[in-house]
């Protein structure tokens, strides 16, 4: 998937203690405050790849308990897992044989346990990844069900006749796989087809069947019991199909002709298979069972790929039982420093989502990192200025591992060192997900830290580890490290930045992107992102806001950055970024 085609797929401290920056509770803790997810960070960790313990190249749940001292310095509330559960690994976890166990490579059940616990003791929640859509073929379930006709399982999942074409058999429809080719894989025993959204190894459930869903409430009720903080809910919404199995239209290009996928297909819509409004009511019976744990508030978050501000509204509920908080992913999947773009969609999520939680996300496992943004130079400036959206806006803000210290898409090079099997089905179009999912650079000494010396990763390192790594920047107080630490910071601690209203300012402005956060106390908050390679001189009149006071004090600016000493004349290098107080 290409940048633009996986945006649909669907952080010294300076203030380095956890007390209060100026005198403001810090986040809740998310095991007796209903509210600790609002205003949080989340920070998703690809176990695969964030800290090998036992020297077999790959990632663990060990390693991962070694490092919570770090995360809970970075200042994160809550890490989502991406899958840990047994699986064949086709789809590296996300095809999942087992819901109620751990993968041997990740650990045990007892290494899970101790993570939990060693969280908590740093108020910082555990939130699992629930695959609800499919199950890997080598599931037990699947197994039953493809044995026959008429076994207890046999309608778990979505089975049809072949369509007969001519004498001949074909798929029953023209519904294509997200990671290409037919939708359908043929079962010689059953003699039927099965559907999958994603890989053939990921047969999808039959949501339909109520015994599927009570399985399902059952897992999530099974690590709701182990202290989990969370569920983020795997390609939630597609697990519904059109009843009537009928085509898709196909997606025509410019010259009226199907457009040709990065697998060779002809690319049809997705209007039967996404977004039926069937989702919404497994989202209640989820919401429901997540709500039975004795006043822990345990979140619902959405892997929700939507176009627009009114189907994201939907997905926290009419009656807002449903998702707390699905991903937008209208904003930071924009890719471009487009101004009003983005002065558009961030208003849309203050304003349009009846006034419930944002979710902003820049990054996760499936996209390219950050650095898709630069377009010539001035890397770690549009670092700083992404990080400011996500951090500065009145959000709760999910990001990914080695964001916090700049790290960048490392794609394979040849096709016979991809991993991920999207890379391979569609190479060179394609080159699958392996670069945005690379090891952890911890230090500049052997494996980057991640995997014991002498070991072979599971991706290669990239390059970039000898400058782009913890230990150097703990040390560099100019580094990114240092910028995500002082501005979660703020995020976390400072009345405007943590919970206050935003609005956009300087509407006309075709560079620079400016809000305004106002604190219930008074304190009131400016800040501007200049999203152009050139520098810009700004200047505020916030009398409509009724603002008269105009003097500033400086919360966080980029390096170099003069102080400000007025909203009437503030300077800005190329893709600055200056966060202020108005007095
Ligand atoms: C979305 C996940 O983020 C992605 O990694 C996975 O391949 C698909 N869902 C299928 O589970």
């Amino acid at each position: 998937m290409n940048v633009v085609s996986r945006a649909f797929f669907s952080l010294f401290l300076v203030f380095a203690s956890s007390a209060s920056l100026l005198g403001q509770p810090s986040a809740g803790s998310f095991q007796t405050d209903p509210n600790w997810w609002k205003n949080a960070v989340l920070y998703e960790i690809y176990p695969r790849s964030f800290q090998d313990s036992n020297g077999d190249g790959i990632g663990d749940l060990n390693g991962i308990t070694s490092r919570l001292d770090y995360l809970q310095t970075l200042g994160v509330n809550a890490i989502w897992l991406s899958p840990i559960y047994p699986s064949p690994q086709v789809d590296f976890g996300y095809d999942i044989s087992d819901y109620t166990a751990i993968d041997p490579q990740y650990g045990t059940m007892a290494d899970f346990d101790r993570l939990v616990a060693q969280a908590h003791k740093r108020n910082i929640g555990v939130i699992m990844d629930l695959v609800l859509n499919h199950t890997s073929d080598k599931h037990p379930w699947f197994k039953e069900s493809a044995g026959s006709r008429t076994n207890p399982k046999a309608d778990w999942y979505v089975w049809r006749d072949a369509k007969m074409v001519n004498g001949h058999r074909e798929p029953p429809n023209n519904w294509l796989s997200l990671f290409g080719h037919s939708a359908w894989q043929w079962d010689p025993v059953r003699q039927q087809y099965y559907y999958h959204r994603f890989y053939i190894q990921q047969p999808d459930l039959n949501w339909n069947n109520p015994a599927v869903r009570k399985a399902m409430y059952d897992v999530e009720r099974f690590w709701i019991q182990r202290g989990v903080a969370g569920f983020r809910l795997d390609a939630i919404t597609s697990l519904f199909e059109d009843p009537t199995f009928s085509n898709e239209d196909y997606v025509l290009g410019p010259d009226g002709k199907p457009e040709i996928n990065a697998y060779g297909d002809k690319e049809v819509e997705t209007n039967k298979t996404d977004n039926l409004p069937e989702v919404n009511n497994v989202l209640r019976e989820l919401r429901h069972v997540a709500d039975q744990t004795q006043g822990r508030k345990v979140i619902l978050i959405g892997e929700t790929y939507l176009e627009s501000i009114a189907d994201l509204r939907k997905m926290y509920g009419q009656h807002n039982d449903e998702l707390d908080l699905p991903m937008d992913m209208q904003i930071g999947f924009i890719n471009r420093f487009d101004v009003n773009l983005f002065r558009k969609r961030i208003n849309e999520a203050e304003t349009g989502i009846g006034g419930n939680m944002p979710l902003f996300v820049f990054d996760n496992h499936d996209n390219p990192r950050w650095d898709r943004y630069i377009g010539t130079g001035h890397k770690d400036d549009v670092g700083r200025v992404i990080a400011a959206v996500l951090f500065a806006s009145r959000d709760t803000a999910l990001m990914y591992y080695g964001d916090e210290i700049g790290m960048v898409t490392t794609p394979p090079t040849r096709k016979e060192d991809v991993r991920d099997p999207i890379g391979i089905t569609g190479w060179p179009k394609e080159k699958g997900r392996d670069g945005e999912r690379t090891p952890m650079q911890w230090n500049d000494g052997p494996n980057a830290g991640f995997s014991p010396p002498g070991v072979t990763t599971w991706l290669p390192i990239p390059p970039s580890y000898k400058q782009i790594n913890v230990t150097a920047e703990e040390h560099e107080p100019s580094s990114m490290l240092h910028w995500y630490q002082q501005i979660i910071a703020l995020k976390k601690q400072d009345p405007a930045l943590r919970d206050g209203a935003e609005t956009m300012v300087n509407t006309g402005d075709q560079h620079v992107l400016s809000w305004l956060r106002r604190a219930t106390n008074g304190e009131d908050a400016i800040v501007a992102c200049n999203l152009t390679d050139q520098p810009q001189t700004i200047s505020f009149d916030l009398s409509a806001q009724g603002i008269r006071n105009t003097r500033l004090t400086t919360l966080m600016k980029t390096p170099g950055a003069t102080d400000p000493t007025s909203l009437r004349s503030i300077q800005l290098g190329p893709y600055g970024v200056y966060i202020g107080r108005i007095q």
